[in-house]
């Protein structure tokens, strides 16, 4: 899609569709708008009174060849609620008028920011919005989309806005924006075409494209290094694990600078091995990787923003099988780390194969953590596909990942990890087993688990089961894989530099 910048004034843009959007609140054509209703003869205001123009969060209203205006036809798209207006609204607002323009086969859409808008932090918000609106899951779809693609997308910034803090803006939404698209498009690969190998591949691609090193470790070097949890998972399958190391190293390094480790889960297929799943439902357990594709995402946004600081991904990948080697429950494994671990349930392979990554994060000498890892249905049932669920040992580290999930606008919600929770993990044979002895806490057990190998290295869990895909698509968003996490881990290596 190509994307450029438009400094003509709203009434005199030529354009298959200019876009903008409306507040809901007595005197709805204000500003921007204005222009464009003088230009038509007041068409606009008259629309607001009859009651159609409402400015309703996502109300769309189509108006064609308006008289005095150079667009052939503009869309006004309902933002709500002035003091509800937000970034994330923005963002969506934009997203969902380029996937209601996109149905209509327009192929060129001019978007225009309102007055309070027009600076980095908007501009950026519409762009993020505009190019996550146009990504769709369809992808092995043979039939042709005839003509609903959009090609072209301007941002006319209007009048009063700094330029050069529009551009900067809309260069960041970009970077971040295509960074979160490459992460939904490994996350949307069926499992037949994402092994632990081929998403190596794809990082490694994606590495040298950023100009980011990358080392891929096998199963030679995993077993070299005792990642004992890790290969316990791998053995049930065909495939062989992968662990993948991409690395940011700053052009200037601060002595005593923090290092942040990523560390993300990429089983490319979950079966829940011998601890089998149900079938019905189980095709979606190719995104369990999501975790993972979400450090690649990072890591990609990274190589383009340069923050001052040092950043490591570290992504253990595999699949979850029942072959004829896998591991059965009841067995008993060492983590590199050196705990002995009872595997209760093989199905809670994500908590295993992050224990090793985390050792290795800090091995490679990550001095602060954040883990991704579509973890647990537990979070689902807590927080839905609404927050990704956020633990911790540290309270003001996770105040920092929150803060960044804020100004990113990305949902996240703090989830409790008391010391009480241990006790639940505690096994008879071995140092800890990997699932609850009681029902509940599903998801602070999982992170329990994960603490355990953390060592006291601040350490944030986000458990983004629920909210690495989208059951049911929306007016801003396709069904599928939503990339979360991403924009959210770039603003906070961004911060901590
Ligand atoms: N990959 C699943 C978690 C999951 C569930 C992701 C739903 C996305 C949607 C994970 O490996 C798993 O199976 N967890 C088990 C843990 C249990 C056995 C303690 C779960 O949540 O049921
Ligand atoms: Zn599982
Ligand atoms: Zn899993």
């Amino acid at each position: 899609m190509n994307l450029s910048m438009e400094s003509r004034s709203p009434a005199k843009i030529e354009t298959p569709a200019l876009v903008s959007y409306v507040f809901e609140k007595d005197d709805r054509i204000q500003g921007a708008l204005v222009e464009l209703d003088n230009a038509a003869g007041g068409r606009l205001k008259r629309l607001a009174e009859t009651g159609e123009l409402t400015g309703k969060l996502l109300e769309m209203t189509f108006v064609h060849e308006l008289p005095g205006v150079a667009a052939s036809r503009v869309l006004l798209v309902g933002a709500g609620k002035p003091d509800k207006f937000d970034g994330a609204v923005l963002r969506r607002v934009a997203a969902a008028a380029l996937r209601w323009l996109r149905a209509k086969s327009v192929t060129r859409m001019t978007f225009l920011l309102r007055e309070g808008e027009r600076t980095a932090a908007g501009s950026q918000a519409a762009i993020e919005g505009l190019l996550l609106g146009a990504f769709d899951s369809d992808f092995y779809k043979t039939e042709k989309k005839n003509g609903k693609v959009m090609e072209a997308v301007a941002l006319a910034p209007g009048e009063g806005g700094a330029a050069a803090e529009i551009e900067q803006g809309m260069a960041r939404g970009r970077i971040l924006a295509e960074a979160q698209n490459f992460t939904r498009t490994l996350v949307n690969e069926p499992s037949n075409r994402l092994t632990p190998r081929i998403l190596a591949d794809r990082a490694v691609e994606m590495a040298r494209q950023a100009g980011l090193s990358i080392d891929v470790l096998d199963e030679t070097r995993i077993a070299e290094l005792k990642m004992g949890a890790l290969l316990s998972v791998a053995q049930g399958s065909a495939e062989p694990p992968r662990v993948i190391v991409v690395t940011y190293t700053p052009a200037q390094l601060k002595p005593g600078a923090p290092v942040l480790g990523l560390v993300g889960k990429a089983v490319t297929f979950d079966t829940g091995g011998i601890s089998i799943k149900p079938s019905d439902g189980m095709e979606k357990m190719k995104y369990d990787m999501a975790g993972g594709a979400a450090m690649l995402g990072a890591m990609k946004a990274l190589a383009a923003l340069k923050p001052a600081i040092k950043v490591i991904a570290v992504i253990p990948a595999t699949e979850n099988m029942p072959g004829g080697k896998a591991q059965k429950p009841g067995d008993v494994q060492f983590a590199m780390s050196g705990k002995s671990i009872e595997v209760i349930n093989t199905d809670a392979e994500g908590r295993l194969i992050l224990a090793d990554g985390i050792t290795y994060a800090k091995r490679l000498g990550c001095t602060h953590l954040v883990n991704a890892a579509t973890l647990t249905g537990a979070i689902v049932v807590a927080l839905s596909n609404i927050n990704a669920g956020v633990f911790t040992n540290n309270p003001e580290w996770q105040e920092k990942v929150l803060a960044s999930a804020r100004r990113a606008g990305e949902k996240m919600w703090p989830m409790p990890l008391d010391d009480d929770y241990r006790d639940l993990i505690k096994s008879t044979i071995a140092d800890i087993q990997n699932v609850g002895s009681g029902r509940g806490g599903g998801a602070s057990v999982g992170a329990a688990f994960i603490r355990e190998f953390t060592d006291d290295t601040p350490w944030v869990h986000l458990d983004i089961a629920g909210t690495a895909w989208l059951d049911e698509q929306k007016p801003w968003a396709a069904k599928g894989p939503t990339g979360i996490a991403v924009r959210t881990l770039a603003d906070l290596a961004m911060s901590l530099s």
